[in-house]
């Protein structure tokens, strides 16, 4: 092409990563491994990002920022998950929920909705629109990354993004949300179908750009009792699996919901992939109650990582053990904690790489 670019020939691998075959149920010859919440926080290389740009806002929405924080335990730790550096936040503002993540108070939402009229003005999400530095990011991510790991996408659950915007921010007892669920179902319902047609939207979006999987965090749908999670979360994460399915098939889903061991039976329900399991559950018996059909992630409980290096060795063996050959990718039960010391963190990741079934 004389004086043009070329454009790049699409290609094809013909190893796919290891991470994505053992969310489809392939034959793998371990489990793939990669930590939630491995972006940030607990490296210093991000902390000195944090000095230059002390806006969380401008470190999640700059499209190289992102990109560098993103592949910094890419560089150092070679997971086989590279998860994009965002929040589940990131769309609120393209919805017209104006919100700040505050350091030492976490999210922030300006003006917490709480009426009809309020659900009236949540904008449906256009990503190309709203999250441009998303898209670019992630196709930035799939070329670095270049199938040796999967880029990871994630949005969070309507339930979860619902008790943000109504409680304005974190919350404890979850008073203002469950006053709106348990006296005026109708405006929440309304609010949370308004997030789960954006949602699946936002995931087909990150599919198209680059991302390999997408994992939906329904942090708190476990606030909700087993018949309240059947009317306010269940329905809606089926509606995004169920639409993302249409279009992406072939894509895997992952679930992550902290403290579910009272709802493991209804989690496949959802039609995700992978179940991500807290460490409140015996792996095993997570496995058990979870069904052969779905995929397992997750189980060790993040302490661990402070614990010493043989004790870390142990808990990644017995979890391994117990999930079984296949159909596994080794995790944490929730996000590194702050404070984990980083060679802890990279003993993880050798120990877990080195394992063969
Ligand atoms: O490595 C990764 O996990 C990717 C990046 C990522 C962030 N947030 C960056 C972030 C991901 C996947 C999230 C998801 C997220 N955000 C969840 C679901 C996961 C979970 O923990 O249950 C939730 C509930 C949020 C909302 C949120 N964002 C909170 C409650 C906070 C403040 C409290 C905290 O943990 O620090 C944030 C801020 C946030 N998002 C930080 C990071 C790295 C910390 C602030 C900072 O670094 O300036």
């Amino acid at each position: 092409a004389v004086g043009g670019t070329v454009a790049e020939p699409k290609t094809i691998s013909v190893t796919e990563p290891l991470l994505l075959n053992a969310a489809r149920g392939k034959v793998v010859d371990r489990p793939p491994v990669w930590l939630m919440r491995q972006a940030g926080r607990y490296m210093k290389s991000y902390q000195a990002i944090c000095e230059k740009y002390p806006s969380f806002r401008e470190r999640s929405e700059n499209v190289d920022l992102v990109v560098e924080i993103s592949l910094q335990p890419w560089q150092v730790f070679r997971p086989d998950g590279v998860i994009l550096f965002s929040d589940i936040l990131t769309p609120l503002s393209g919805m017209n929920i104006p919100f700040d993540i505050v350091k030492g108070k976490g999210p922030v939402i300006f003006d917490p909705l709480s009426t009809a009229a309020d659900v009236e003005k949540v904008r449906e999400f256009i990503p190309e629109e709203s999250v441009p530095y998303v898209g670019e990011a992630l196709t930035i991510l799939r070329k670095e990354v270049n199938n040796e790991a999967a880029v990871l996408g994630f949005v969070g659950a309507p339930f979860t993004l619902a008790s943000y915007v109504v409680e304005g921010g974190s919350s404890k007892h979850f008073t203002k949300i469950k006053r709106l669920a348990f006296s005026q179902p109708k405006i929440l319902h309304a609010l949370l179908q308004k997030f789960a047609t954006s949602m699946a939207k936002y995931i087909r979006y990150q599919a198209d750009k680059g991302a390999q999987a997408v994992q939906i965090f329904d942090s708190w749908a476990t606030e909700l009792s087993p018949v309240d999670f059947e009317e306010f979360s269940l329905p809606y994460l089926r509606l995004i699996v169920d639409s993302v399915k249409q279009s992406h098939p072939e894509l895997p889903l992952i679930l992550y919901a902290s403290g579910s061991g009272g709802l493991l039976e209804r989690l496949p329900l959802t039609g995700v992939d992978v179940i991500s399991l807290d460490w409140t559950v015996d792996m095993a018996e997570g496995r058990r109650r979870l069904g052969p059909d779905v995929a397992v992630q997750g189980n060790v409980d993040p302490g661990v990582l402070f614990g010493s290096k043989e004790f870390i060795t142990n808990r990644i063996n017995d979890t391994v053990r117990k999930a079984g050959k296949g159909k596994h990718i080794l995790n944490l039960g929730h996000g590194i904690i702050v404070g984990t010391p980083e060679e802890n963190v990279a003993h993880f990741f050798e120990v877990a790489k080195g394992l063969r079934y």
